[in-house]
């Protein structure tokens, strides 16, 4: 379960550019591995993550639309690249840019999941907080039940505008 009485701070931890967080999960999303870097961010030890849900780091900041999106493109083997604010046992925050993917066995099926994160670049970082700022404040003006719905919008709204699809807007961002 997530520990709601970590209170979320203004510091910022951020990722070196030779940095690579990585973590799987079996297929429910709980962590079946963390790298020394994961752990490092997370500020918990490896038996502290381990056999838990990945929701572990969540920031209340994040979109949920974004994990829903998350969710249906790896549940359907298809990769996703996502920034993701993050958090971190003293209630930091990091952002990262990550690639999430389903891990097939021989038969195809899918028997878990794997995400490698990198730094997000200096113009993602321009863009992804005040975004992710705006999707949340929409999802958080309506019932729970009504949250991923309305902040789905909100994105697909946005990229619209832009006129690119969510791989084209993230990939422009890192660049
Ligand atoms: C391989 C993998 C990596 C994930 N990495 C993160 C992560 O770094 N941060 C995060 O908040 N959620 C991550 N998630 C998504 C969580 O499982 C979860 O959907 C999300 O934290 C929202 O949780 P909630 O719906 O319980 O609020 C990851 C999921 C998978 C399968």
């Amino acid at each position: 379960m997530k520990d709601k009485s970590i209170v979320p701070t203004d510091k910022e931890l951020v990722m070196r550019e030779t940095d690579f967080i990585v973590s799987k999960t079996d297929t429910k999303g709980r962590i079946t591995y963390g790298n020394r870097i994961f752990n490092e961010f997370a500020g918990m030890s490896e038996t502290q993550l381990l056999g838990k849900q990945h929701n572990i780091i969540r920031h209340p900041d994040m979109p949920r639309c974004v994990f829903n999106l998350l969710w249906q493109r790896i549940q359907n083997n298809e990769e996703i690249f996502a920034y993701v604010k993050n958090m971190s046992a003293d209630g930091s925050y990091y952002w990262v840019y990550a690639n999430v993917t389903a891990s097939l066995d021989v038969n195809g099926n899918i028997v878990g999941y794997y995400s490698v994160r990198r730094k997000p670049s200096a113009k993602a970082m321009e863009i992804m907080p005040s975004l992710y700022d705006a999707l949340r404040s929409i999802e958080l003006s309506v019932p729970a039940k009504e949250q991923i719905a309305a902040g789905t919008k909100a994105l697909e709204d946005k990229l619209a505008e832009l006129g690119v699809t969510y791989d084209q807007f993230v990939y422009q961002l890192q660049g």
